[in-house]
């Protein structure tokens, strides 16, 4: 196991560090009331720590339905542990004066809306809504929405690698994160607002789980040895972005001024089929672990999907910088960290 830590943090070190400065005006952040809903979120963890790191005066509101308060940097200005859709904790959330407003809080993602549609529906709607409306009540500059690339289905492909799937959502979150982009777009009147989709972050701090994504889980089982199971036939492809390079973007994107409302993709533009995807996290791994094909998911009906990458990068000057490689390497290598046994915390 010594052996294995050492040559994935290596692979981790070489590249993964000194890549982030290009894109972060200091001066724009120091002292900046920000907040962000998600917070204790695997990606809300991330950005809130670059942002206490550039200074920011930062506010959380978290439930912590499948947030950690583990993952809340310290150094934010304010934690409120509630939910969006608790108008009055939004109202204490607000009180920082904000300028930029991430909303990332959700409840994640597919098959966790399958099993529960009316929170779903409550926290990704409703709660958006609510987010929203209280971000033009006090005048920020900018709302920043996390959208996700599985309403690329419900929306004209926009490039060669995109689906042709048939048209309409396959589950309540695809629903509601579009209902969510179209709730941008009517906030868009009154604030400037930037819709991102992110296509399949992965990274550092991500927990296994029923309902989460498809790398903690494969990892977490490659490093016990056990079978790698994935859906369908091993050949369908997915866009895996490493977490720090969706902070980037979020950050880009919240204090470029010659942006649009979107939406972006946010991915890396390279399409990993899941077969390689195991086969890769299963020999960072070091592991003996078998893969096998379980039967499609009923709502996952998509065989390519790839973030077109050229508006990102004309607009707020962002591209993807962490190859799956070095990503995974910095995925394993913090699983390998992990001292305690990562249970699901996340079952909702
Ligand atoms: N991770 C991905 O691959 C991915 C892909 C596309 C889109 N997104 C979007 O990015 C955002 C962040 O995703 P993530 O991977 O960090 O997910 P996450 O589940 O780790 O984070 C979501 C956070 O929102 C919090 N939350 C849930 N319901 C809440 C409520 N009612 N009030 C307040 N907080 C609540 C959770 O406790 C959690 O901390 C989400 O909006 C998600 O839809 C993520």
């Amino acid at each position: 196991m010594r052996l294995l830590k050492t040559r994935v943090q290596d692979v981790y070190a070489s590249s993964i560090h000194n890549t982030r400065t290009w894109l972060e005006d200091v001066t724009y952040w120091q002292d900046r009331p920000v907040l962000v809903t998600g917070g204790a979120g695997m990606i809300g963890g991330h950005l809130c720590s670059r942002l206490v790191d550039l200074g920011s005066a930062v506010t959380v509101i978290d439930d912590l339905s499948s947030g950690l308060k583990e993952r809340v940097p310290r150094g934010i200005d304010r934690f409120v542990v509630a939910s969006i859709v608790n108008e009055s904790a939004l109202a204490f959330a607000f009180e920082n004066r904000p300028t930029i407003v991430f909303h990332l809080a959700a409840l994640f993602a597919n098959e966790n809306s399958i099993q529960h549609p009316e929170l779903d529906l409550e926290v990704n709607g409703l709660g958006t809504w609510r987010v929203f409306e209280a971000a033009a009540r006090s005048n920020v500059e900018r709302v920043v929405y996390t959208s996700s690339s599985c309403v690329s289905n419900l929306t004209e492909p926009t490039n060669l690698c995109t689906a042709r799937p048939a048209p309409g959502a396959r589950t309540p979150y695809q629903a509601t994160k579009f209902l969510g982009e179209q709730y941008a777009q009517i906030l868009s009147r009154r604030v400037s607002t930037v819709t991102l989709r992110l296509f399949n972050c992965y990274g550092p701090g991500d927990l296994t789980g029923r309902y989460r994504s498809v790398v903690p889980n494969l990892v977490d089982k490659a490093l016990r040895n056990e079978l790698l199971p994935i859906y369908g036939s091993g050949t369908d492809t997915r866009d895996y972005t490493y977490v720090e390079d969706v902070v980037d973007a979020l950050l880009a994107s919240a204090s470029s001024s010659s942006i649009s409302a979107g939406p972006y993709d946010v991915g890396t533009g390279v399409e990993t089929s899941v077969m390689s995807l195991a086969v890769a996290i299963r020999r960072l791994c070091g592991s003996s672990s078998s893969i096998i094909k379980g039967s499609r998911r009923t709502w996952d009906n998509v065989q390519r999907r790839c973030a077109e990458t050229d508006a990102a990068k004309n607009d707020f000057n962002w591209q993807a910088n962490v190859s799956l490689e070095t990503g995974l390497a910095a995925t394993v290598a913090w699983y390998l960290d992990c001292t305690r046994v990562l249970e699901p915390v996340c079952d909702r």
